[in-house]
């Protein structure tokens, strides 16, 4: 995986991200033995977008690797405010940083930046595409807790129009056997058709669409639920209507499966009341642990580095 770039989950395949897994969870057991892996290495860490988990759980991998990082959360602080180019940034960055991570709210940015990179590059999350790093702490966080990432029955509830975390997570549980999806949200926030043509059916996947989480709960391996992004509406009066919809609290966990796992990419707004929090069903919190794991694993296959 030396030098690779990552836009899009299915640009790893099935055997690599067994091999990220793995490599977590032998980070996992011994974390000290890695402490010094990244020494003298650098990461880069552009975020054109707000982030907390993704940009710290980067960050905090490539530190407690023993690399060095730079980057700005803020893009007016670089020279973007004078209006340099996605790709002139790249290629600046690249004389200085030995791997790129990038977050931009433009779909098909990271793209654009792939191209223009001379060293690995990680798409941290494009608009409403893809968030490849979040497919893969959402499999390491499925692979842990239900020790398996095959025969699930997996339920997305909010915005699933928007969502690029569903997106990429549809994408990646596609490659694996006897998934069944069940979307819910509102019909103005159904997943893509481009996704039900191009994955769902191109693979003959098997989904359901509900506008009732009550009514389909109890047939959840794991509820994927996510928040509504204001950030993704042109219209405030839509995104009022629709953002409080789906609130999971502990009246509808009433009929949930004893071992059901509650994942959210977070950060949650009003979707998940606290009370859920002590539930041991509920997992968001090890989720986000789990990305800064899966993302020291990614650092080291990206800059090709072995430990023994
Ligand atoms: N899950 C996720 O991408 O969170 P942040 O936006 O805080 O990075």
């Amino acid at each position: 995986m030396k030098g690779k770039k990552l836009i899009d989950p299915s640009d790893l395949t099935t055997t690599e991200i067994e091999d990220l897994i793995k490599l977590a969870n032998q980070i996992i057991q011994n974390e000290e033995k890695y402490s010094k892996c990244c020494e003298n290495k650098l990461l880069a860490t552009l975020f054109y977008e707000p982030s907390t988990r993704t940009r710290f759980s980067f960050e905090a991998a490539m530190l407690r690797l023993g690399g060095k990082v730079i980057g700005f959360s803020e893009p007016n602080s670089s020279s973007v405010a004078k209006g340099e180019s996605i790709s002139d940034t790249i290629q600046t960055v690249c004389c200085y940083a030995d791997i790129i991570a990038m977050r931009h709210p433009k779909e098909g940015s990271a793209y654009v930046a792939a191209n223009a990179s001379t060293v690995s590059f990680i798409n941290a999350g494009d608009g409403g595409h893809f968030h490849p790093t979040q497919t893969l702490t959402d499999l390491l966080t499925i692979s842990n807790l239900k020790g398996r990432l095959d025969n699930l029955v997996i339920g997305l509830c909010g915005d699933l129009k928007f969502g690029r975390t569903v997106h990429s997570l549809i994408k990646a549980m596609s490659r694996y056997q006897n998934i069944t999806f069940i979307f819910i949200s509102p019909e103005e926030l159904q997943v893509p058709d481009y996704i039900k043509k191009e994955v769902l059916e191109k693979n003959k996947l098997k989904y359901d669409e509900s506008t009732n989480l009550e009514e389909v709960i109890s047939k959840l391996d794991i509820l994927y639920m996510t928040r509504v992004q204001k950030e993704r509406f042109f219209n405030e009066s839509d995104y009022i209507r629709l953002k409080d919809m789906f609130i999971l609290d502990l009246e509808k966990l009433k009929n949930a499966k004893k071992d059901l796992t509650i994942l959210h990419p977070l950060p949650r707004v009003n979707e998940i009341s606290t009370e859920i929090d002590d539930d041991p069903r509920a997992a968001y919190f090890k989720q986000a642990k789990f990305g800064m794991y899966i993302r020291m694993a990614l650092i080291l296959k990206f800059l090709g580095i072995e430990v023994d």
